[in-house]
């Protein structure tokens, strides 16, 4: 058996909503520009960015006017550090804070009315809040009184005072109902829009006679939505002092049209857009559709690579400020934009469902990057899942890896990915099922002759050359293999190539040729330029190429420990008898026997060109591929004749001919080396 790494229905090409899971925490996280330069945006847990801001001395780091500021400080004698925000003297606790919703939590103080048994106050707190600059959220908050003999009103002003409130009557505790809040035991009542102030004030009709044994406290507080959850036990005693509630954060004061006139004070950035508060007085800034990050901050709105986060297009995309552009690839209709179907995340329960429980019946291969098994889905589509093995962090860097990398691609003859599952603890990568095996499978047929034939292999050639031609320089950024093997090259039931594995691949940034990297690969497919420099360029996919064109006209394996020592590695055996003008001899017997030796030759030709040692001497994938396709069009156009034995030209260049033109068929020569692991994963630390 040749080395396992991913069988058959593995990799590729992603789906959208998958890299929308995965590409948010990352890509976001990096390029999203949120604090300004020098300034802190950090206290403990509290994380935020401009307009608030630090008193970070003399960097401008929080937005300030004449009567009011975004100042944030940091109380570090507490353990853990608080942040807080302060208004007339008064600190107050912020909990966290959001630039995109225009939210911030903070804490508020919780209105208490206690009796004691005899009927008397034991204890009264009515507190107020108010915080001149942000609107308390109408809504995100919800008013609450809880006791079985409470009166609680909310009273705030907007012109002229306005109250409401609730209240809340019982007798028994046996018929309060856990979690509803619905008038026994406890009430709630919303919030009116623009309250900046209130007053909330707790009164009872008997002193909680007759209740007091289980509610001696009746109390009321503004709280966010789905913090308070009623239950009988809360009418013993309070089960808090301060609640969280969300203020509505804006730019106070004036209206975008009035903030608009005086451009030095406005603070909307570039593209971005203003928008009046819908809650409170003054405005709020928004990135434009397309960009992402903080509308405050000079350049803060970036924009968004719409062709990796959402990958909008079926054909090419081309990413552009605030939006993209789909184009069509060559030879095909329509806009280019995919409509979204395919593309899906599966919950872990359907992976379990469509793999009998991994079963192990289902396993179609496993390697270094995974486990692979066949999938059957409910509406009967198989699939192959490919699920990384437990916890090793670098193969989920590989998994996202192949993530980013496939949503950059869209192509006929590249596996394609149908979903992912990112609910368990390692994530599942869900491919289309290609049938028929790998490329190496199919030339290695251990003591049969090969399936393919002269024909087939060529179109297998030509499209796996034009699959990477289109990775190398039409994806909408270069992408690197880096792992092109026959065991990467799947066929389906028309032996059509689908490339898979593309965990190992890499994203060249547009201004680099190349990239200084781990040396990775797979031993007698690796460029060996690669290997001396640790400089990877698009000619080492080029050299692997080269060695899968090499066993498809040889039918040998790349490396073979079966071999005498000077034969064991393909390409310089390869090389070395074309030099020796012996290729013929080591041509695959159905090649000799179906091919022109014209054809023959120019393919091996264009082999070892592949296989040139200095990269910048092998063409590129794109030459490859027009070759090979000029080839195919020739051949179709001009059939070859089997019987012609027009030799003289390519024996002299190449050495003797055997085969049918003496009915002598040579079959020794081809590989029959199946029974060891020769392609072994290779990995060495590069010299950096
Ligand atoms: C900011 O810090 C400086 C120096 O520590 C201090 O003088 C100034 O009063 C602080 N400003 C505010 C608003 O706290
Ligand atoms: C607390 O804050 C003060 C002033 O900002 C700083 O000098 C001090 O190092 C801080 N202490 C800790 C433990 O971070
Ligand atoms: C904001 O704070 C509230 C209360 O602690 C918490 O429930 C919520 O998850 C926080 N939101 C974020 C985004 O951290
Ligand atoms: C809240 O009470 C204080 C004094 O008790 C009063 O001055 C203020 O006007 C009240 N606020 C509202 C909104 O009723
Ligand atoms: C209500 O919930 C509390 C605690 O959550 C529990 O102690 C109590 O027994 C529950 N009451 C009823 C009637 O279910
Ligand atoms: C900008 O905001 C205005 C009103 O606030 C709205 O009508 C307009 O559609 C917005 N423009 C964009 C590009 O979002
Ligand atoms: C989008 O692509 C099409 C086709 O390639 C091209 O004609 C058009 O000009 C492009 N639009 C932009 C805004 O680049
Ligand atoms: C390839 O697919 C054909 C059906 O198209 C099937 O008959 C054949 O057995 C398959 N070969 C292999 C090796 O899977
Ligand atoms: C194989 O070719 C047949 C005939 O062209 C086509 O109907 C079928 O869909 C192809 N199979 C695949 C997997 O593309
Ligand atoms: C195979 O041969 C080529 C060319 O001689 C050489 O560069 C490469 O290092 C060899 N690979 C192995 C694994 O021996
Ligand atoms: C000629 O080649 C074709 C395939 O290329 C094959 O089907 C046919 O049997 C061959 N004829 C002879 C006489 O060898
Ligand atoms: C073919 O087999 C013969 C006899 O087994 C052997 O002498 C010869 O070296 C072999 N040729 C090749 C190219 O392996």
């Amino acid at each position: 058996m040749g080395e396992p790494m991913l069988p058959h229905g593995l990799p590729l090409r992603v789906v959208l909503l998958c890299s929308l899971v995965a590409l948010f925490s990352i890509v976001t996280a990096d390029e999203v520009q949120t604090a300004k330069p020098q300034c802190s945006n950090r206290c403990c847990d509290l994380t935020f960015s401009y307009p608030f801001g630090m008193n970070n001395t003399g960097n401008d780091c929080y937005f300030e006017e004449e009567y009011y500021n975004f100042l944030i400080f940091c109380d570090n004698s507490t353990n853990p550090p608080t942040p807080y925000i302060t208004d007339k003297s008064t600190n107050i606790q912020i909990l966290n804070i959001s630039i995109e919703n225009h939210e911030i939590s903070i804490m508020v103080f919780v209105a208490k009315d206690c009796y004691d048994l005899s009927g008397g106050t034991s204890y009264n707190n009515d507190p107020r809040f108010t915080l001149p600059i942000f609107p308390i959220s109408h809504a995100k908050n919800k008013f609450i009184a809880v006791g079985c003999d409470v009166y609680a009103t909310f009273t705030g002003r907007q012109g002229s005072t306005y109250v409401t409130g609730c209240l809340s009557s019982c007798d028994s505790i046996s018929d309060v109902i856990n979690g509803s809040c619905s008038g026994i035991g406890c009430c709630e009542t919303s919030i009116p829009r623009n309250a900046y102030r209130y007053n909330i004030s707790v009164t009872s009709y008997n002193n909680h006679r007759g209740v007091w044994g289980f509610n001696p406290c009746g109390y009321a507080f503004v709280a966010a939505d789905s913090f308070f959850s009623f239950s009988t036990d809360d009418l013993y005693k309070p089960p808090f002092d301060e609640v969280p509630i969300v203020l509505d954060w804006l730019i106070p004061k004036e209206t975008c049209d009035d903030a608009k006139k005086n451009p030095t004070t406005y603070m909307c950035r570039e593209n971005s857009n203003c928008t009046d508060a819908e809650n409170g007085n003054g405005y709020q800034c928004h990135c434009l559709e397309g960009f992402q990050g903080n509308p405050y901050l000079q350049n803060g709105c970036q924009d968004i690579n719409e062709c990796v986060i959402s990958q909008p297009c079926i054909g090419l995309c081309t990413n552009l400020p605030g939006t993209y552009n789909c184009s069509c690839q060559e030879g095909s209709q329509g806009d280019g934009r995919k409509d979204g179907k395919g593309s899906r995340i599966f919950t872990d329960e359907e992976l379990k469902k469509a793999t009998d429980h991994y079963h192990e019946s289902r396993i179609l291969g496993q390697g270094g990057h995974g486990t692979v098994y066949r999938g059957i889905l409910p509406n009967n589509m198989v699939v192959a899942i490919k699920k990384a093995k437990i916890l090793d962090q670098s193969q989920v860097e590989e998994f996202i890896n192949e993530l980013i990398i496939l949503s950059q691609i869209n192509h006929r003859n590249v596996v394609k990915l149908i979903g992912c599952c990112f609910e368990t603890e390692v994530p599942l990568l869900v491919y289309e099922f290609v049938t028929n095996g790998t490329l190496s499978d199919h030339i290695h047929k251990c003591g049969h002759e090969s399936t393919l034939s002269w024909r087939a292999r060529l179109r297998i050639a030509g499209e796996t050359a034009g699959a990477l031609s289109y990775l190398h320089s039409d994806a909408s950024a270069q992408i690197l293999h880096r792992d092109i093997k026959s065991t990467n090259i799947l066929l389906d039931e028309n032996y059509t190539a689908k490339v898979a594995d593309f965990g190992a691949s890499r994203l060249v940034p547009l201004d680099r040729t190349q990239l200084t990297t781990l040396v990775q690969g797979t031993l007698g497919y690796l460029d060996p330029e690669y290997l001396q420099s640790s400089q990877l360029t698009e000619k080492s996919d080029v050299y692997s190429f080269g060695v899968v064109l090499a066993e498809l006209l040889t039918g040998l394996r790349a490396l073979s420990f079966e071999r005498a020592e000077s034969e064991r590695n393909l390409s310089s055996y390869f090389a070395s008898a074309i030099k020796g003008e012996r290729l013929f001899e080591i041509i695959d017997s159905r090649v000799l026997n179906e091919g022109n030796p014209k054809e023959i030759k120019e393919v091996a030709m264009l082999a070892s060109r592949c296989l040139r040692v200095k990269g910048e001497d092998r063409p590129t994938m794109k030459e490859v591929a027009m070759e090979l396709e000029g080839l195919m069009k020739v051949m179709d156009r001009h059939p070859w004749v089997n019987q012609s034995c027009d030799l003289e030209e390519a024996e002299q260049l190449l050495g003797e001919r055997p085969s049918k033109c003496d009915g002598i068929l040579k079959s020794n020569a081809s590989g029959n080396d199946d029974s060891i692991s020769n392609q072994v994963p290779f990995e060495i630390e590069s010299g950096r």
